[in-house]
């Protein structure tokens, strides 16, 4: 089943046409790479998904579903949770907070308070801290567990490893192949090749408001992949 899919999406900030036809699919328990340099507008396709453009013309699907009216929660409502780009994290309310907010949608499934804490025991001892004293990795931490408090079907992160130190990147690539394998879909939107290629299966190239290359990465080696992001 598709999770979530764009065809040929049109999207806009105010006459800024920032996406020109993306089209993309991701299914139940895949995991694919969303790819491109800064400012091709990966984000944007978030942001789409959020209704944070004006789409003129195309149409997006949850659940296979054309989805018309797309706001904030649309996603949320569609089992789709988001690691938004810097991680979005509410510095003036606790760890904890951070965390209970993600559980809002609550949707059922085998993500607790008690899990994350258990996964990340760092947000344990940290809970009562304020979000902002938290360190880069720890931040990214919490994004995390709060999108998994929402027992999401497709998790999406955009650009995760930014900002993080190499080992934690390889704790990162090791819980979303996790993830993965215990059945949640992860669209990774990322520029790190090493990551791209632990993690997903697919990948979509994004460049100039398209998608300019599409494929198994199972045969794409890092140089190959490192050229198509280069586009
Ligand atoms: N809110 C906004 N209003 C107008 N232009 C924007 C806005 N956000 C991003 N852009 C522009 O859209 C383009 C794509 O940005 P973005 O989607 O953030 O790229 P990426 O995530 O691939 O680095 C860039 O040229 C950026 O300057
Ligand atoms: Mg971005």
């Amino acid at each position: 089943m598709s999770l979530l899919a764009f065809h040929d999406v049109h999207a806009l900030y105010g006459q800024a046409r920032i996406l020109n036809g993306v089209t993309f699919e991701v299914g139940a328990g895949e995991r694919v790479a969303l790819v491109g340099r800064n400012g091709v507008g990966k984000t944007t396709v978030v942001n789409t998904l959020c209704g944070g453009t004006r789409v003129a013309q195309g149409r997006i699907e949850l659940r296979g579903r054309p989805t018309k009216d797309l706001r904030g929660y649309s996603a949320a409502q569609n089992g789709i949770a988001i690691v938004l780009q810097g991680r979005g994290i509410l510095p003036n309310l606790t760890v904890e907070e951070n965390l209970l907010l993600g559980g809002a949608t609550a949707r059922r499934g085998p993500w607790t308070l008690a899990k994350i804490q258990e996964l990340f025991p760092i947000l344990s001892e940290r809970r009562s801290n304020p979000g902002w004293a938290l360190s880069g990795g720890q931040q990214q931490m919490l994004a995390i567990g709060r999108a998994l408090m929402a027992n999401p079907d497709l998790l999406i992160l955009d650009e995760p490893s930014e900002g993080l130190a190499p080992v934690i990147v390889d704790d990162l690539a090791a819980l979303l192949v996790q993830l993965g394998t215990d059945g949640m879909g992860i669209l990774l939107i990322e520029q790190n090749i090493s990551l791209i290629h632990r993690v997903a299966e697919r990948f979509y190239v994004l460049s100039k408001g398209s998608v300019a290359e599409s494929g198994s990465l199972h045969n794409v080696s890092r140089d190959e992949l490192q050229g198509h992001i280069a586009i």
